[in-house]
Parts: C-alpha cells; sequence; structure tokens
C-alpha cells in the first residue's frame, strides 16, 4: 500500500518535471521567433524543429531552451556559410553528425535538409538511439580508437561540434584522418574548436570557464603557446577533457592528414565561442 503510494507520487513528480521541460522549449522556442537576433529563414527552421528531448541530454539544462536552440541554429548559420564559400555548387544528399550527441544541432540538420540521408554517430549509445528514433536518421557506434570503427561510407557533408575541444593533438589527428577518408570529394568537413576566445577566458583569473582546477588550466595554456595545442583532462576522466588550438597548428595537422584546403575559419563563429574550420578537397571561391 505505502509502496503504490510512493510510485505513484514518483511518477506525478517525474510527468509534472517533463510537462515543465516541454513547456520551456517551447516558450524558447517562441521567444526566438519574436525576436529579432535570428533570420527569417532560421525562423522557418525554427518554426519545423523537433523539440524532442532526450532526458539524459548532457547539452541541455531547464530553463536554458533558448541557449540550446540558438547553438543549433548557429551551427546551421557557420555550415551556410561553408557551403557559400566553396568553389562549386554542393548538393548535399549525405551528411554525418560525429559525434551527434542528443540532437542539439542534429535535429536543425533534419529540417534545413530535408531531402538528405543523415547518419549520427556516438560512443553515448542511448543518445544514438535517441536520436535514430527522433529525427529519423542512421547511426553508428563510434569506438575508441576511432581505428575500429567499421564505416565505408562516404559524406558530402560532416559536421563535427565540440568534440575536438575535449581531445589530445593525437587523437585530434586521427578524428581529422578519419573525417578526410569519409568525406566525399566534392564534400566539406566543418567542425569546431577552441581557440583565441578560449585561451582568453582560461587567462582570466576572474573566470573558470570549464570546470577545471587552476593547475590544469595552465597546462592547456603552456602546451598552446608552446607548440599551438593544449591539453589536460578533466579530473579522474583520462583521455577526455579540455583542448585549445591554434589556427596555424590545426592547419598543420589537417594537411598531414592528407590534401585539402581551409574553406573557412570563423573565430569563434559557432555560439561566439568555439571557432570554426571547413575543410574541402576542392578549392574556396
Ligand atoms: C560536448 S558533447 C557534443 C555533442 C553534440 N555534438 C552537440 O553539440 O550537442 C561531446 C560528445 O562527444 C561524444 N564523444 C566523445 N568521444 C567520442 C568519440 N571518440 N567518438 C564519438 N563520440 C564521442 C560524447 O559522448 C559527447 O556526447
Amino acid at each position: 500500500m505505502k509502496n503504490d503510494l510512493l510510485h505513484a507520487i514518483y511518477y506525478w513528480l517525474r510527468n509534472f518535471y517533463w510537462t515543465i521541460i516541454r513547456r520551456d522549449l517551447q516558450k524558447g522556442k517562441s521567444l526566438l521567433l519574436a525576436s529579432d537576433e535570428i533570420t527569417q529563414e532560421e525562423k522557418n527552421l525554427l518554426d519545423k524543429v523537433s523539440l524532442d528531448i532526450n532526458r539524459k541530454d548532457t547539452m541541455y539544462a531547464p530553463g536554458r531552451a533558448v541557449a540550446y536552440l540558438s547553438v543549433g541554429l548557429s551551427a546551421i548559420r557557420c555550415i551556410n556559410k561553408a557551403l557559400e564559400n566553396l568553389s562549386h555548387n554542393l548538393t548535399v544528399k549525405s551528411i554525418l553528425d560525429f559525434p551527434g550527441g542528443s540532437g542539439r544541432v542534429l535535429r536543425f540538420l533534419r529540417v534545413k535538409f530535408p531531402e538528405a540521408d543523415i547518419t549520427a554517430s556516438e560512443l553515448d549509445l542511448n543518445a544514438l538511439e535517441f536520436c535514430k528514433n527522433s529525427f529519423n536518421v542512421n547511426i553508428f557506434p563510434s569506438k575508441i580508437p576511432l581505428s575500429d570503427v567499421v564505416n565505408p561510407n562516404r559524406y558530402d557533408l560532416i559536421w563535427c561540434g565540440s568534440l575536438f575541444t575535449h581531445i589530445d593533438e593525437k587523437e585530434a589527428i586521427e578524428l581529422l584522418k578519419f573525417f578526410y577518408d569519409h568525406l566525399t570529394d566534392e564534400g566539406v568537413c566543418v567542425f569546431s574548436t577552441h581557440g583565441t576566445l578560449s585561451i582568453e577566458w582560461l587567462e582570466d583569473v576572474n573566470k573558470n570557464p570549464y570546470g577545471i582546477p587552476d593547475d590544469y588550466q595552465k597546462k592547456v595554456l603552456s602546451e598552446y603557446y608552446a607548440k599551438g595545442y593544449g591539453y589536460t583532462d578533466y579530473v579522474n576522466e583520462p583521455g577526455y577533457g579540455i583542448s585549445a588550438v591554434t589556427r596555424q597548428r590545426l592547419n598543420e595537422m589537417a594537411k598531414s592528414v592528407g590534401d585539402w584546403n581551409e574553406i573557412v575559419f570563423l573565430e569563434h563563429g559557432w555560439d561566439n565561442h568555439q571557432d570554426v574550420y571547413a575543410f574541402s578537397r576542392q578549392k574556396a571561391k
């Protein structure tokens, strides 16, 4: 009897919580639709975008729906710039979102490219399954090391938001190679890194932008200044942490994996935070 009552209260509280989350996303969407900050084309995308949210989405915080949706729209803006800057007209028929997370950007790719064959990959299998069911995309699991990933396909557009930002230089070079190998000859790969703005934040003693201890911040900064790529693990998370890279070092790394060109560089172009690069085997305009 007592257990039944506790269960009923638990389910009521859980439903109440998710009603609030759904309202938060609806309200965020309405606020953005009414704002002057985004274009009519972006409002059209927002109008169609799915507001399905994964209960375990680590990128979404209750009350932060405007920020969550704005980050997705900002990614589309970066991708548009990359496509505009190619010397040829690219019809995007296939897309890889790597890592897709729980679909913060993927949901916008789905409505921006309704005809495209979209694939998401992730280490987090719960997030991957959520994306498959919510956004009608193909999925394949990622692996560590990347060389263990079995996927023979190539894509016209590869989007990688916020993964280079968390890995060391050796892994970043492997990731660039993976993208080079999975990009079509005409295709474009668009990805984000931490650059000069992140370095400014890390140097500011009044800020702790990435939640890491001071000596960890200093490690990133000293390696960044010494060799162009700085990295530290998060506390107790070997192999995953915070990185920052100069444009020069990033280009050297990209050139070391294949014959492709920087098409676009947008300094803190993704959501006024991360730098964005686009690379293609083709030339820029
Ligand atoms: C900061 S989140 C970004 C997720 C998504 N791109 C977004 O913007 O919402 C980083 C994601 O990278 C995933 N990840 C970390 N290492 C990975 C790897 N080697 N292969 C694929 N995904 C990885 C994590 O599981 C996490 O979901």
